[in-house]
């Protein structure tokens, strides 16, 4: 009897809490929290070991509100331990985007002693957004908000989503900060990370179709990366990351492209925000693995959200300019070099249930279309069009936004091309090069009855490795 109603009391709970559990979207390479909801990375940091990964939080539910800050870290940017709340809600003032960085020199007055983090994020009220900033001298552990808070405000409702980073040549720090309704950034200076004074701004460039958000500003050799959130106006619909490559003074930013010209970061519809690691020796970014356009509804649960893969980053020349190239952050491929035949039969006897990543090179010949069948997701290269494609189309949820075909334009390399397919429980991400390097990054719910992953199309060749979660 007593069996009988602990039942009946676990059902009820179900209920209140609505969807039943989906421990089998449960991604295994990727970060989502143990529950609730979650969007942006933020404050992004490698310090004393440790790589810690704060995200945009709601510790009451599986909706976006109460925003927070939840905290994880970890060793190798691939297993993440989640720690309680680091930044919580307070007073009607939420905890929106933000970074971290690392005082070496106590320049804020905040370390006992030095090194110390300091968070510099947006409180967000209803009428206004300003910026904060909150320390910690415990390696993340705990954290103070500052009694000065706001450090910055300039009497506006949308101004959000800091990203800071120490300028050695001037010996400031550097605040980039969105405008989102002007479709701009600002840069702000400070020797202090107290006091902030406006040195510059850009915008008028890229695409303006949506709002700006989360912007980030990075060193790479001597070329300066500038990434901007826009929502909508994605080329795959809805919310994503355009990036501009320039020169960066301290003040103003000089791009090098045509102010025209539109670069996205990721040809699919679930990477947005992307930001990157402060504190790293190369540039490692990682951003939410969803969209605005469906977040609320995407059917996981307790969970609602998850990170991309970190991903190193570096800026090529190409016959059509300098772009940025990714590379995912991974356990090393340990597998055999398989060739045509032995390769396909490999990717028939996967275990479709678990992650695997999958390293391609092909040549193409004659072929005018040849890809992937990946449960039911068809990722495919059109030749005719020189298009990388992935038709999302037969899968769940039914809503039409979810629904899509993504493509990205992709010339081959005399004839050939390479891939890097990295396969998670929800989630395909895609690392493909020819004469450009292309990212596309996208969650799928496979039907739990669409098993089959096979190789599609007759190319002059193919080889690759192909390797499983154990
Ligand atoms: C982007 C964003 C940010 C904001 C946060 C709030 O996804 O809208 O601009 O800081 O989400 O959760």
């Amino acid at each position: 009897m007593r069996h009988v109603s602990a039942c009946l009391l676990l059902l009820c709970l179900m209920l209140v809490s609505g969807a039943a559990q989906t421990p089998a979207y449960r991604p295994a390479w990727h970060f989502s929290p143990q529950k609730n909801w979650t969007n942006d990375p933020n404050g992004l940091v490698y310090f004393q070991g440790e790589h810690h990964l704060f995200f945009q939080y709601n510790p009451f539910g599986d909706q976006w509100g109460h925003m927070s800050w939840g905290h994880a870290v970890s060793r190798d940017l691939v297993h993440w331990q989640e720690l309680p709340l680091a930044l919580a809600e307070e007073n009607g003032v939420m905890i929106f985007t933000g970074s971290v960085v690392v005082d070496r020199t106590n320049s804020s007055g905040f370390c006992k002693p030095a090194p110390c983090l300091v968070a510099i994020y947006t409180g967000h009220e209803s009428t206004r957004e300003t910026q904060h900033l909150a320390y910690s001298n415990d390696r993340g552990r705990t954290w103070t908000k500052f009694p000065g808070n706001p450090v910055l405000d300039r009497q506006r409702k949308d101004f959000r989503d800091p990203h800071v980073l120490w300028h050695a040549p001037s010996r400031q720090w550097i605040m980039t900060l969105a405008v989102p309704d002007q479709h701009k950034v600002e840069f702000y200076a400070s020797p202090d990370l107290r006091r902030w004074q406006q040195v510059g701004e850009f915008g008028n460039a890229g695409s303006r179709a949506g709002i700006w958000e989360c912007p980030s500003l990075n060193v790479i050799g001597d070329r300066w990366l500038l990434t901007v959130g826009i929502n909508p106006g994605h080329v795959a619909g809805g919310s994503g990351t355009q990036y501009f490559i320039g020169k960066f003074n301290g003040q103003q930013f000089e791009n090098a492209n045509p102010a025209g010209q539109v670069l996205w970061l990721d040809h699919g519809s679930d990477n947005y925000c992307t930001i990157p690691f402060h504190g790293t020796p190369r540039v490692n970014m990682l951003g939410w693995m969803s969209n605005w356009q469906y977040a609320n509804k995407l059917p996981t649960s307790p969970w609602r959200g998850q990170m991309t893969l970190a991903r190193e980053v570096d800026l090529i020349e190409t016959p059509a300019g300098w772009r940025v190239r990714q590379t995912p952050i991974l356990p090393r491929l340990q597998a055999p070099l398989l060739r045509g035949e032995a390769l396909s039969k490999r990717l028939q006897t996967l275990d479709p249930e678990q992650p695997f990543i999958l390293d391609l090179e092909i040549e193409a010949g004659d072929a005018q279309e040849f890809g992937l069948l990946i449960r039911g997701l068809q990722l495919s290269y059109d030749a005719r069009n020189q298009q990388l494609v992935l038709d999302r189309n037969q899968q769940l949820p039914k809503s039409p936004e979810f629904r899509k075909r993504m493509t990205a334009l992709l010339r081959l390399d005399k004839g050939r091309l390479r891939m890097r397919l990295v396969v998670d429980r929800i989630s395909l991400e895609v690392f493909a090069e020819g004469t450009e390097p292309v990212a596309l990054t996208a969650l799928f719910f496979p039907d739990p009855d669409a098993k089959s992953m096979r190789w599609t199309g007759n190319v002059a060749s193919v080889q690759g490795r192909v390797q499983q979660k154990r």
